[in-house]
């Protein structure tokens, strides 16, 4: 015969591991979800898509409220403050015409993509048509990646638009 004691104690038992069940569902969860989100931009950005609801009206609407375009950014751009970006870029661009881990950039804003004389340009470059006009830049540097999959560049871009827009000032004034 079971006493009350018993029952309760069984039933304690029962509820103890429920609870450590739940706890451990928890946690494998959290550690699932929290994987994904630490990278950065990429990661943000694949989160609005989640986001998105399917309905069109919508996404446009989350596009224009995500800030201003980069051509109104870039038209009110300030290049000493792009310099200061540029610190980013030094360890691989110098801007005196010597090659380093990466091409020169003298007069890079205008200038046809990978085309510096002697640089050993990846292929992911080298497949790309034009020259680097601010916007083709813009691209590239927010997800350099993205932009030329297979890049040598390995740099993780510059998330602000704004940090964007200042440093292609920036390079702007550097003739080649
Ligand atoms: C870790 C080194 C590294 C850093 C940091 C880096 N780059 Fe680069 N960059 C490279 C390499 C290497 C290439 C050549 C890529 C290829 O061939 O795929 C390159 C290519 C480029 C090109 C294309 C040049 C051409 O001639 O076609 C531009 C523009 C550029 N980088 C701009 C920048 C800017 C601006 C920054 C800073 C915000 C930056 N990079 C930071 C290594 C770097």
């Amino acid at each position: 015969m079971f006493d009350t004691m018993t029952l309760t104690k069984a039933g304690g038992a029962l509820c103890g591991s429920l609870l450590i069940l739940l706890l451990g569902n928890w946690a494998a969860e959290g550690l699932y979800h929290t994987g994904p989100s630490g990278h950065g931009a990429e990661g943000e950005r694949a989160q609005a898509y989640v986001i998105d609801t399917g309905a069109d009206d919508a996404a446009g609407e989350q596009v224009a409220e995500a800030g201003p375009s980069f051509a109104e950014v870039y038209a009110a751009a300030d290049a000493a403050a792009g310099e200061r970006v540029f610190g980013k870029c030094k360890a691989c661009h110098k801007i005196d015409g010597a090659n380093g881990v990466g091409p020169h950039l003298d007069g890079v804003v205008g200038r046809e993509i990978a085309g510096v004389e002697g640089f050993a340009y990846s292929n992911a470059l080298i497949g790309l048509e034009g020259d680097w006009t601010p916007e083709h830049m813009e691209a590239f540097l927010a997800n350099p990646k993205g932009y030329a999959p297979g890049t040598k560049m390995s740099f993780a871009g510059l998330p602000k638009v704004e940090e964007r827009a200042n440093v292609i000032a920036y390079l702007a004034t550097i003739g080649g």
